[in-house]
C-alpha cells in the first residue's frame, strides 16, 4: 500500500482548520457532531486544536453507507442519533471523507430539520470529482482524487481504521495478497 499523507500532514492539515473554526467561532458554543465510525481519529485530534475561546461540544451520529465495497451504494442508513438539542445551535459535521456527497446530503437534511442556528459541513478529506449531489465542505483538510483510501479511521471491511497514516489502497492487489475478497 502506498503511503499518501503521513501523520505530519494530517496534523498540520487538521491544526489549520482548527484555527479556522477558532477564528470563525470565536465567543461562541458549537456543538461538533461527529460521523461515526470513520471521523473519530480526526475529530478527536481536531478538537484538541481549537482554542479555548470557543465553548465545543461533541456529539456523535452513526451512519452506514458502505457495506463491504469501495463504491457507494447510495442508500444511507441511520443507526445511531445525536443526544443534544441542537435547536438554535452552531453545529458542525466532521467527517473523514466526502466522496458522491450522499451521507452529508442526508445528514443534513436530518438535522436542519431540528432548526440549528447554522450548520456547517467539516471534512478531512474530499473527492470532489466523485460527487452525485451539490455539497461543498465550509472546512477541508486534503481535496484528493478519486482513490479508495484507508487509515486514520478510513476503513475497508472495517480494517485500517488504526493506522495513523493515510495509504491508497487497491482491493485487486489486497485480494491476490490475502486471498480475501
Ligand atoms: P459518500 O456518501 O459517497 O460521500 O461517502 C461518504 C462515506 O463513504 C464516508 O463517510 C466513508 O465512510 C466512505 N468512503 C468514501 N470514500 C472512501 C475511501 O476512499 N475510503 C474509505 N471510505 C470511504
Ligand atoms: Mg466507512
Amino acid at each position: 500500500m502506498k503511503q499518501l499523507y503521513s501523520k505530519q500532514a494530517i496534523a498540520r492539515q487538521t491544526a489549520r482548520i482548527g484555527t479556522e473554526i477558532s477564528r470563525d467561532y470565536q465567543g461562541l458554543e458549537i456543538i461538533l457532531v461527529v460521523v461515526l465510525k470513520g471521523a473519530m481519529f480526526f475529530a478527536a485530534d481536531l478538537a484538541r486544536t481549537i482554542n479555548n475561546d470557543v465553548n465545543v461540544k461533541i456529539d456523535f451520529i452513526r451512519v452506514s453507507s458502505y457495506g463491504t465495497s469501495t463504491e457507494s451504494c447510495g442508500v444511507v442508513t441511520f443507526k445511531t442519533d445525536i443526544e443534544t438539542d441542537i435547536s438554535g445551535k452552531h453545529v458542525v459535521l466532521v467527517e473523514d471523507i466526502l466522496d458522491s456527497g450522499l451521507t452529508l446530503f442526508e445528514l443534513q437534511k436530518h438535522l436542519q430539520k431540528r432548526q440549528p442556528a447554522s450548520l456547517k459541513v467539516c471534512t478531512l478529506f474530499d473527492k470532489p470529482g466523485n460527487r452525485v449531489v451539490a455539497i461543498n465542505p465550509d472546512y477541508c483538510g486534503f481535496s484528493i482524487k478519486n482513490d479508495f483510501i484507508i487509515g486514520y479511521g478510513l476503513d475497508y471491511a472495517e480494517r485500517y481504521r488504526n493506522l495513523s497514516a493515510v495509504y491508497r489502497f487497491d482491493p485487486e492487489q489486497h485480494q491476490s495478497t490475502t486471498g480475501e475478497s
